[in-house]
């Protein structure tokens, strides 16, 4: 078999998984850490044991000491880190995710950026989903923001954008091709978009170009502070789900950077189980139905 061959069903079942001894936990760990703020403790060895296994698997390896010295390699490390990061991430994601919260994106916060931007003759609106998986989130908001905004739109310059450390996931995003995993919304109106902005092709849901077109992708790793600071001028910043795999100095951080690049008056949104408790005391909450924001005054 060749080095990039995918081993048949039979020796996927028998396949040997190959323990890590505590030097090369340490070392897979401090050199996901350094690059991602990803942070694996002790209890979580066997996890990243389970996903380096399939990474061995795929590049057709015995050991974790020849993929060591592999990714040492010239050239390798940037590569192999990429790859095993679409191992250790979770990127679970749907349409519509925390749609209490995506409502009082829609109904409060939009019309209130808008009115002020307004006053002020500003036609700019930016909007980053700062881990955007395959796209799921990114595209729900375009798709309140039609519906919301309707013509209207035309009249103002929307930046929609979604970043990930992924690039499998990048590329998913940008294919806008999904399984029906991705659709667990049972509101009516949620499903009545699906129907308007979706085409059924073999058992999947392809999304239109009308939406398509409205949001851009880039790769971005949220450890790297610079890379959040250089995009500047935020209006709404989207950073659901992600926070839970950093240790609290990288959460922190990352708060730190995201307030920065906030305009004044500008919204952080978390998901629906996180919040800031213990990470930054600078923003105010604002409380919706079933959903709360926060907002950099
Ligand atoms: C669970 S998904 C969340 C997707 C979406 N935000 C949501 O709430 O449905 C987490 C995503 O964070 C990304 N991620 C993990 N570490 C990251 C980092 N350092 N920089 C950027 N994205 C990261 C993963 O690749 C994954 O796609």
């Amino acid at each position: 078999m060749t080095k990039f061959e995918t081993p048949s069903p039979f020796q996927q079942e028998f396949q040997v998984i190959r323990k890590l001894n505590p030097d090369q936990f340490k070392t897979i760990r401090d050199m996901l850490y350094r690059h991602s703020g990803i942070y694996f403790n002790e209890n979580k060895q066997y996890l990243l044991e389970s996903r380096l296994n399939r990474r061995l698997n795929e590049l057709n390896q015995d050991s974790i000491e020849e993929y060591l010295k592999y990714i040492e390699q010239p050239g390798n490390k940037q590569i192999e880190l990429s790859f095993l990061y679409n191992h250790v991430t979770i990127n679970e994601t749907y349409f519509f995710r925390y749609a209490k919260q995506l409502n009082a994106f829609s109904a409060k916060i939009i019309p209130a950026l808008l009115s002020k931007k307004r006053a002020t003759g500003n036609n700019q609106l930016r909007i980053w989903s700062a881990a955007s998986s395959s796209g799921e989130e990114i595209y729900s908001i375009a798709m309140y923001l039609l519906e919301s905004m309707g013509f209207s739109m035309k009249q103002w310059e929307l930046d929609i954008f979604g970043t990930d450390i992924s690039p499998k996931m990048l590329e998913r995003a940008r294919e806008a091709i999904y399984g029906c995993n991705s659709f667990r919304s049972p509101e009516p109106e949620h499903v009545r978009w699906v129907d308007k902005y979706f085409t059924k092709i073999n058992g999947t849901q392809s999304l239109d170009q009308t939406i398509r077109s409205m949001v851009r992708f880039d790769y971005l790793n949220l450890n790297d502070s610079a890379a959040i600071r250089r995009l500047r001028g935020m209006d709404v910043i989207f950073c659901r789900n992600v926070l839970i795999y950093f240790d609290q100095p990288t959460k922190i951080r990352v708060i730190n950077n995201l307030y920065e690049i906030l305009n004044p008056g500008g919204y952080l949104l978390l998901g629906e189980a996180e919040s800031l408790h213990q990470l930054s005391s600078v923003f105010k909450v604002e409380h919706y139905p079933g959903a709360f924001v926060y907002k950099k005054e």
